[in-house]
């Protein structure tokens, strides 16, 4: 008996060991990933500065110490110390980071371009507006409207200038490309950060706005066309065949949230995160994965990822040690209370928090890795490579395998 069962063992052992050198071989046998560029749609957590490059003054800390600290060479315009997801997406699928469509100096859109914004909501402004006191006017719908016009201009340059194209995907390469939409999060957020809403009115309002982001997809794989002058002839713009659309962090496990309806009545959940505003977040990332697996039916022909953003913090908070993170929910860039967060004085700012004089400029906490929260608003480099991580290795990613290509990890720790 005794011997069967240390047979068994062995035999799972030696069984596991040959799934693992096949998963290994299988893993090498993948083709480099080849996407010719990525493009990105969202907010603040994947804006690389729109946001600034549109309101200067308004998201000018963007381009304050200590954001991007891990950018030395240049101010970084990303709410975070170091790179947002999509910048180690765009690494990971062997492109460079891609720059903001609204940068105006010194851009480099070879391999794509983003047209996240700070501030912009999945649903449209009109709607959205009534539920936040915080907001710029670049909602999904117009982040749309700039795809395509960048789409016609492309093919501007490629049919009536020809010569002019630079350093420019072609126009049939927007095709295969990577396009990512990670959207919602700030239709939340800010909505309870202002107290527009309660967490149970913020609860209703997870329909419309993954309506937005699934509307916001369908156009992605519909032709648009245009008529073009001088002629009127109509083109057809091409469809992205490859969208990566990731679902949200949890919301009760943000600095923020946490600090904002702290109270001793509130249910916490095994991590210290609040349940109520864990709700919101699951809820929305249900209907949003529901969504997508619909969306795939419709259109099966078209590659549509689902990313677990929330499936990758939930794995830290179960083991943040294993990630290096010991303050999986205090803020890095912060002052005060239990989370390390004080709405009156934040990153990049000073001011005085009671009778003590506060300087939020330089050096916001002792070891920037062991956080999950940047200024307890957005995600650090430290979860942001994580989920990106995660992703390329076929992790918390459907469909199986996730793009099913060998990913660089050459340039994580770049300083560009
Ligand atoms: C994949 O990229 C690596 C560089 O990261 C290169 O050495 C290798 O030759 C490439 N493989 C193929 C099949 O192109
Ligand atoms: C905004 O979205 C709402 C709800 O989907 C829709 O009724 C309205 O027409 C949209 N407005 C604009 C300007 O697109
Ligand atoms: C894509 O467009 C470019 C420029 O018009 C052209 O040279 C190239 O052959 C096209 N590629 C394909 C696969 O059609
Ligand atoms: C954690 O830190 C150790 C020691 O510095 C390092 O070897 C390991 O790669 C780190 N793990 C992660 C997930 O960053
Ligand atoms: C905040 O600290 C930085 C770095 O020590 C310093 O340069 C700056 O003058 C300080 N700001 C104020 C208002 O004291």
């Amino acid at each position: 008996m005794a011997m069967d069962m240390r047979m068994g063992a062995l035999g799972a052992l030696l069984l596991i060991s040959l799934v693992h050198c096949f998963a290994l071989s299988a893993a090498q046998d993948l083709p480099n990933c080849s996407f010719p560029a990525v493009y990105a749609f969202g907010d603040s957590l994947t804006d690389v500065g729109n946001g600034i490059g549109a309101f200067p003054e308004k998201f000018g800390n963007s381009e304050h110490n200590p954001y991007g600290v891990e950018f030395p060479m240049h101010p970084a315009d990303r709410y975070t110390d170091g790179k947002l997801f999509i910048d180690f997406l765009a690494f990971g699928v062997r492109r460079r980071p891609i720059y903001p469509v609204l940068r105006g100096t010194n851009a480099d859109f070879q391999y794509g371009t983003n047209f996240a914004c700070s501030g912009a909501a999945a649903r449209n402004v009109t709607y959205w507006s009534k539920d936040a006191g915080f907001y710029t006017p670049f909602s999904l719908d117009v982040q749309m409207k700039w795809r395509s016009r960048y789409q016609e201009r492309l093919w501007f340059y490629e049919h009536l200038n020809g010569g002019l194209v630079q350093k420019l995907p072609f126009l049939n390469q927007t095709a295969d490309s990577l396009y990512l939409v990670y959207a919602g999060y700030q239709d939340y957020f800010f909505s309870l950060y202002d107290s527009i809403l309660t967490p149970r009115q913020a609860l209703t309002i997870v329909p419309d706005v993954v309506q937005a982001i699934s509307d916001h997809i369908e156009k992605l794989v519909t032709v648009q066309f245009f008529n073009p002058p001088p002629t009127d002839e109509r083109v057809d713009l091409p469809i992205a065949n490859n969208i990566l659309v990731a679902n949200l962090p949890p919301l009760g496990c943000i600095p923020a949230m946490l600090t904002q309806y702290q109270s001793a009545t509130a249910d916490y959940d095994s991590h210290g995160c609040l349940s109520e505003l864990n709700k919101i977040t699951s809820a929305h990332n249900e209907l949003l994965g529901t969504t997508v697996v619909a969306l795939r039916e419709k259109y099966p022909e078209i590659k549509i990822y689902y990313g677990d953003i929330h499936g990758v913090y939930t794995d830290i908070l179960k083991d943040p040690l294993s990630y290096n993170v010991t303050s999986p929910l205090k803020a890095c860039c912060g002052v005060g209370g239990s989370y390390n967060f004080n709405k009156e004085v934040q990153c990049s700012y000073t001011g005085m928090v009671g009778n003590e004089f506060v300087n939020l400029t330089t050096a916001p906490c002792a070891n920037r890795a062991a956080h999950l929260s940047w200024d307890g608003i957005h995600t650090s480099n430290t979860f942001n490579k994580a989920a990106a991580t995660a992703f390329l290795t076929g992790k918390h990613i459907t469909p199986e395998g996730g793009f099913n290509c060998s990913p660089d990890f050459k340039f994580w720790e770049s300083r560009v």
